[in-house]
């Protein structure tokens, strides 16, 4: 067994209710032998770190983390008044700030978030298709709308001027579209081994086994859009095994609700990316169970890390009634990730990954649970 060392940052609203059951899971697959992973628990980034200390997280913060073979994180964002009466508010721009410091200072320039319907999770979509939905949107996590540059001149003026300006280079373009293409072919793979197919049509007329999707703007967006289009037209010659589709992304989120069954890796920028992944969560039923990690595939010597979908959920929080299942999936994931260097951490993986989707396919039509006792019917599951 390899010891992994995981830092695991509660954060804010629901971000400690749902990590908490993680860190269960965790201890119990230790326990049960089946891995070894060392957690270290920080108060910071967190809203209540900042009432006290003035700044989300210790200038040396991004120092600390980067020992860690990943970092776990619940949620960033201030959950507000209701929860706590003396509550200072923080705004988004302040409280989640250190998300994209992290994501930024090591790198993590691949999001991966699947979305698929698990037996018994709940379908929001009438057509019969949609249980069929199987795709993985990679969202670009380093650059394009989140460079945060721009600002505001003549603040509160009726002439003010607000800019913010997208930065997308050709490297960070390429390398987050080569992986989108790589992570079509694995796929396909993994369902040959499975000995199930699907079909997707190209341009061509003949049928490929997996497809990749690029969404933009460039009708309006044209600079990116463009270089985006080349170079994924330059890719599509390399990889000529893998279906290709151009979507606009306001066509997409139509498709994405009429017919998300027809897609497979989805590739979007940041932004895109963002919004649409809120969408295919709804489609693998509903963010309470939706996984998301952020990658640095090529660095290992730094850490990736691995959150929900989700936020803070404000409007839940202190209630015990947040869906903790996103986190374990989440959690599941990790695993697989450190597993790929240790057997025993991607078979931990498996383990948690099935007991999560037991306890879906075992609840539904069942009343609401809390917090706690989905973890803990989750954590039970858990045997070697
Ligand atoms: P949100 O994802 O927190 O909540 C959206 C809706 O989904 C809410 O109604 C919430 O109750 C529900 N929901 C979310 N997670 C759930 C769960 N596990 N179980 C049951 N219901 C759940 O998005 P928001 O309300 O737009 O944002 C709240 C705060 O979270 C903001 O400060 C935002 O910036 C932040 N945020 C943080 C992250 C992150 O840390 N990665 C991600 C998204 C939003
Ligand atoms: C997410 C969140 C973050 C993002 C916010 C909180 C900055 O929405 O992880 O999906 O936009 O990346
Ligand atoms: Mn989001």
């Amino acid at each position: 067994n390899k010891t992994w060392q995981v830092a695991i940052i509660p954060g804010d609203g629901i971000g400690p209710e749902v990590i908490a059951e993680a860190q269960a899971c965790l201890d119990r697959l230790n326990e049960l032998g089946a891995c070894d992973i060392e957690m270290t628990a920080f108060p910071w980034p967190a809203t209540a770190y900042h009432r006290e200390h003035g700044q989300m997280m210790p200038d040396d913060g991004l120092e600390q983390l980067r020992r860690f073979d990943a970092l776990l994180l619940g949620a960033l964002g201030d959950p507000g008044p209701g929860s706590d009466p003396d509550h200072y508010v923080l705004p988004d721009s302040v409280s989640l700030e250190p998300l994209l410091k992290i994501r930024k200072g090591f790198d993590q320039w691949a999001c991966e978030r699947p979305a698929y319907l698990l037996p018994g999770a709940r379908q929001y979509l009438a057509d019969p298709r949609a249980k069929d939905v199987d795709m993985l949107v990679i969202r670009e996590n380093s650059e394009g709308e989140y460079v945060s540059q721009g600002g505001r001149i003549r603040p509160g003026t009726p002439a003010e001027v607000a800019t913010q300006v997208e930065v997308f280079t050709r490297f960070g373009t390429e390398r987050i579209l080569r992986y989108a293409f790589d992570r079509a072919r694995q796929r396909a793979a993994t369902r040959k081994a499975e000995k199930r197919t699907r079909e997707f049509s190209h341009r061509d007329g003949k049928p490929r086994e997996s497809q990749v999707c690029l969404i933009t703007k460039r009708n309006a967006l044209r600079h990116w859009g463009d270089m985006y289009v080349e170079v994924f037209e330059q890719l599509a010659q390399e990889y000529s095994d893998v279906a290709v589709h151009h979507e606009l992304v306001d066509a997409a989120c139509m498709k994405f609700v009429q017919a998300p069954w027809q897609f497979d890796v989805v590739a979007a920028s940041n932004l895109q990316g963002d919004i649409l992944t809120d969408l295919a969560a709804v489609l693998s039923g509903g963010l309470g169970v939706a996984p998301s990690c952020n990658l640095n595939p090529d660095d290992r010597t730094v850490p990736s890390m691995f959150e929900p979908t989700h936020g803070s959920a404000p409007d839940i929080a202190g209630q015990g009634i947040a869906d903790p299942r996103a986190m374990l999936f989440t959690t599941a994931r990790m695993l697989r990730w450190l597993g790929e260097e240790d057997d025993d951490a991607a078979s931990a993986g498996d383990l948690l990954f099935n007991a999560v989707a037991a306890d879906l396919a075992e609840a539904a039509g069942q009343p609401p649970r809390s917090t706690t006792s989905i973890g803990t019917a989750i954590r039970d599951r858990l045997k070697l």
